[in-house]
This record gives structure tokens, C-alpha cells and sequence, in this order.
């Protein structure tokens, strides 16, 4: 029978959990019992490695969506544009296809464009230094981070939600408005420097475990921010717009019809100026 987990366990004293040993093993065996294991993006591929270009296509995906929802989405991509010189070559309209039902779809531009730029600058080689992977679109230092732990198994420091969460519920949680910059040497001190990768993954299920047990204690982080209601929001209409321009192209007065809403031609002008949509015409149609 696999054991009970709750938040603050029962199996070490409240008192001891500060202590980085009992920290660590109530991580593992958290995750030793309860892990996702076979998440697509932990599973190595035949010769035993991570392919940095599917970990990057992973963690752009997690960066806003819930893992239940990327998992198929990150699939499909992948059976689509399974190297970085795949997606290079493709044309921005067949990425936002794919990338339909995910969200946020800036990223799938930005992620087409970090393709590019590895195709090119890079001769099709993901690069495996915090310098140049922050100088991909669409990767900021945390993103960055994550590639180096996950798919070079480096024992680089960063943070994400998950993190915040379980390093603020067991180190800090009398305090509020806690800063990134006050977790990064606890995460540090914390890290075992063999094993990143998978301590990395135990912590992103460890701190799912928390938000679900206890509530998303990473609010009393100074970062914290809500993702804004989608019903109703631009973000929703974006998404109907990119929807509805996947059927093929369409003058502003047909997408009117189908999408009533006074936002749409802001909309519209958004999409075309961060280049998702272009206009021709008098017709949008996804970017080519
Ligand atoms: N495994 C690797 N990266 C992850 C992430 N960002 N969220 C959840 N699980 C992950």
C-alpha cells in the first residue's frame, strides 16, 4: 500500500523539517511514491538522453498551461515538428495550429523563433549556457534554468511556481511578500548537486501535492501573480480569433459575425502587430 502524504507529514517533526536532510528525503519520498514518472517529457529517448529541443518545447508549453492539458498537445507537437530544424522550417501558421487549445499563443511565436534562431545561430544545436538560452525568444532566466537542469542534468538554481510553493510553505511560511531573491539561497543550499534533474522534477510534484493539500501558498510570494479570469477577458477573444482564422482567412466583417465583441478590432490590431495574424486586403489570416 502506497503511504499517506500530507503537507506537513506526520512522519517528521514540524520542528525538524528546516533540517536540509529531512527536507530532501521527504521530497524523494515523496516522489519515490508519488511521482509522475511518466510524464513524456521525463522519459529519456532510446540512447538514454533528453533531447534539449523536446525539453525546451516542454517547459515553453508548462510555463501558463496545467500539465494534464500539455501532455497531449506536446505529443502532437512533437509528431509534427520533431527537431529544431522541423519547426525552423515550418511556416508560423502550422505551429499556431498546433499550439490551438494551449493559450498564451505569443509563446508558440516565440518558440518558432527560437527554433529559428538555434537553426541558424546555433547550426541546429540547442545551446547549453544561461547566456545563450536567455537570449532565445521567449526564455527568461527561470526558463533557461529549467532546460539546464532538465535536459543537461546541470545543478543550475531557478524558480517556478511549483518551487516557490514548496520552498515558502516549509522555510517561510510566517512571512509574507516573500522575495524570489530571499528563496534562491535556500533553493541553492537545498540542491543536491548529483542529482538536479530528478530533484528538480520531485520538487514540481512535491509542490502540486502542497497546492492541492494546502492552497497555493506561493500567493505570500511577492510574484505572485493570478492567471486573470479567462470567460469573457482579450485573451479569450484572441484565442477565438486564432481559432477561427485556422478555417482559413477572413475579412474583418465575416470574423465580426462570428465574434461579436467591441474588443475585436483592438484585438485584431494586436495580433497583427506582435505578428500572429497579418492583413491583407482587407483579409486575416494566420501568419504564414
Ligand atoms: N516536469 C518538468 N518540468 C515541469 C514543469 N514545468 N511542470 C511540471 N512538471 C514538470
Amino acid at each position: 500500500m502506497s503511504r499517506q502524504y500530507t503537507a506537513t507529514p506526520k512522519y517528521i517533526k514540524l520542528e525538524d523539517v528546516t533540517d536540509q536532510n529531512s527536507f530532501q528525503k521527504l521530497v524523494w519520498d515523496y516522489y519515490r511514491d508519488q511521482g509522475r514518472h511518466d510524464l513524456p517529457w521525463r522519459l529519456p529517448n532510446k540512447q538514454g538522453e533528453f533531447d534539449p529541443y523536446c525539453i525546451m518545447v516542454s517547459e515553453i508549453m508548462l510555463q501558463q498551461t496545467q500539465v494534464a492539458r500539455v501532455v497531449p498537445k506536446y505529443q502532437k507537437f512533437l509528431e509534427a515538428f520533431p527537431n529544431v530544424e522541423t519547426l525552423a522550417r515550418a511556416p508560423l501558421a502550422d505551429v499556431l495550429k498546433l499550439w490551438n487549445g494551449l493559450g498564451y499563443n505569443r509563446r508558440a511565436k516565440f518558440l518558432w523563433q527560437a527554433a529559428g534562431f538555434v537553426a541558424r545561430k546555433h547550426n541546429g544545436k540547442m545551446p547549453d549556457t544561461l547566456t545563450e538560452l536567455i537570449s532565445l525568444p521567449g526564455i527568461g532566466p527561470n526558463t533557461a534554468g529549467a532546460i539546464l537542469a532538465y535536459a543537461f542534468n546541470r545543478p543550475v538554481v531557478f524558480i517556478e511556481t511549483n518551487i516557490r510553493t514548496v520552498f515558502i510553505h516549509h522555510f517561510l511560511s510566517d512571512q509574507s511578500g516573500v522575495d524570489d531573491r530571499t528563496l534562491l539561497p535556500i533553493i541553492q543550499e537545498a540542491l543536491p548537486q548529483d542529482a538536479p534533474r530528478e530533484w528538480y522534477w520531485a520538487l514540481m510534484d512535491y509542490g502540486t501535492h502542497i497546492k492541492q493539500t494546502v492552497g497555493n501558498v506561493s500567493r505570500a510570494s511577492k510574484t505572485y501573480t493570478k492567471q486573470s479570469t479567462f470567460q469573457g477577458s482579450r485573451r479569450q477573444i484572441r484565442g477565438q480569433v486564432l481559432r477561427t482564422l485556422i478555417a482559413g482567412p477572413m475579412t474583418a466583417a465575416d470574423l465580426t459575425r462570428q465574434i461579436n465583441d467591441e474588443r475585436l478590432l483592438e484585438v485584431l490590431q494586436s495580433l497583427t502587430s506582435e505578428g500572429l495574424i497579418a492583413a491583407f486586403d482587407g483579409t486575416y489570416a494566420l501568419s504564414a
